[in-house]
């Protein structure tokens, strides 16, 4: 098929390529000459596990092509998918001048039939908003659906090439049947395929999302029930998880949840639920929470130096808000640096593929290290922030030379707490 992606980021250009690699002839587009620039000359501007080699090689096929001109993809193309920012509003809501501002100029180049699908996360309601503007623009026929993308950066091809399922909103049988007959060769193993109306498919997302933050800071109030009274949180866990209506996944503890997703996809839903007369109080709870926790650790460190910060350096290990990634949306690292560098402490940081994103946060306000050990050197203490392979099987004879008081503060639990101590650290954790 032929298919245009206007939204090139880590949504846009994973379905793109991923579509490509298919078979199908895509066109990315998107407003940022440079990235697109970039593109073309066979760079990627995010870090993305797989990525890199699919583009190349679907764009050495030309199967995969990179531009700024939207009319021009639109005119070459069956079905055209939206897969553009949808930030966080002032007042929570998702802010659709984005979406809306591409359906109307995809409507303006439509020379004929062609397939409209929102893939970026809107608000019940937008697909009906995406067709009142395409039906002002256009005399043209088309189909909107709302497609959902449930891919985790850090797995995003994978999750991609190999979905636990596709959601497809429509309420026209020409334009489902498109759409999955695209998704097909993706759902071989028996992945579901699921058409449903617009509204159900949009909210499909958000309730997933708000439930996976739920979890998430469930088992960090768990955790903190289990530091209150001396539990220990892995057994807990362990525990709740073996119970098969609960499942293991989502419930480890740490410094809470971020990214450009759950944080503005909870605050959104509550928000569009609020426009009904709806109030999500689970969602208001669980977002508190998240703010919490986010000074868990700092909370920790402050305790341990005894409120006096000023003049301690501490290395921060990982700045991306999950393993795998370089995007630091919304990181948790990024208010416990600053509230670090706010008490007076140094910060000497070191991530696998964020330093460059970190530069244009933090600037020359903390130390960057380009190798992990270098981050030690001299530090009063190490806080690891994001789960990393990487960090997980240290040389720990080496870090305890390398910094100057042995003290961890684990914000992913990722140290057995024996070994810490046959090592001589003083170990912090969440919840153990
Ligand atoms: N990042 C994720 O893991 C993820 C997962 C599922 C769904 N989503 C949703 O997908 C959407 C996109 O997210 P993302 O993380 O890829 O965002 P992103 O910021 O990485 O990418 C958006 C891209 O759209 C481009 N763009 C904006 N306006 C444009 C326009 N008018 N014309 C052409 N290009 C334009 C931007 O330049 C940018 O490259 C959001 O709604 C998000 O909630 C994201």
């Amino acid at each position: 098929m032929k298919i245009a992606v206007v939204g090139t980021g880590y949504v846009g250009l994973v379905v793109g390529a991923c579509l490509a690699e298919s078979g199908n002839d895509v066109i990315c587009v998107d407003k940022d000459a440079s990235k697109v620039r970039m593109l073309r000359r066979g760079q990627i501007p995010i870090y993305e596990p797989g990525l890199e080699e699919i583009v190349r090689r679907n764009k050495a096929e030309s199967r995969l092509t990179f531009t700024t001109d939207l009319p021009k993809a639109v005119k070459a193309s069956q079905i055209v998918f939206i897969a553009v920012g949808t930030p966080q509003g002032e007042d929570g809501s998702a802010d659709l001048q984005h979406v809306l501002g591409v359906a109307r100029d995809v409507a303006r180049a439509m020379d004929g039939y062609r397939v409209i699908v929102n893939k970026s996360t809107v608000p019940v309601g937008t697909a009906e908003k995406v067709r009142e503007i395409v039906r002002r623009e256009t005399t043209h026929p088309f189909s909107v659906v709302s497609n959902p993308e449930f891919l985790k950066q850090g797995a995003a091809v994978d999750d991609f090439m190999k979905p636990d399922r596709v959601v497809i909103g429509a309420e026209d049988p020409r334009g489902a049947e498109l759409m999955v007959a695209l998704h097909k060769p993706f759902t071989r193993t028996g992945a579901p395929i699921m058409v449903m109306d617009c509204a159900s498919a949009e909210l499909s997302k958000y309730a997933s999302n708000a439930m996976l933050a739920t979890k998430i800071s469930f088992m960090n109030e768990i955790a903190n029930v289990c530091d209150a009274f001396g539990a220990d949180v892995d057994l807990v866990r362990q525990a709740v998880g073996s119970d098969r209506r609960i499942g293991t996944s989502f419930l480890f503890p740490g410094v809470g949840y971020g990214g450009s997703c759950f944080p503005k996809d909870v605050k959104a839903l509550v928000r569009f639920s609020s426009d009904k007369k709806y109030e999500f109080k689970i969602l208001k709870a669980v977002e508190s929470v998240n703010e919490l926790q986010k000074r868990v650790l700092v909370k920790k460190i402050d305790a341990h130096f005894k409120g006096n910060l000023k003049g301690k350096t501490i290395a921060v290990w990982g700045l991306a808000f999950k393993p795998k990634t370089d995007d630091m949306r919304e990181a948790p690292a990024v208010p416990i640096i600053n509230t670090l560098l706010e008490k007076g402490a140094k910060v000497q940081a070191y991530d696998p593929e964020a330093l460059k994103v970190a530069r244009g946060i933090f600037g020359s306000k903390i130390a960057y290290a380009s190798k992990p050990y270098d981050a030690l050197r001299g530090a009063h203490a190490l806080a690891v922030v994001t789960e990393w392979q990487e960090f997980r099987e240290p040389d720990f004879v080496k870090m305890r030379k390398l910094l100057a008081e042995p003290v961890i503060f684990d914000g992913r639990n990722i140290y057995d707490k024996a070994q810490m101590k046959s090592h001589g650290f003083t170990y912090h954790s969440i919840g153990r």
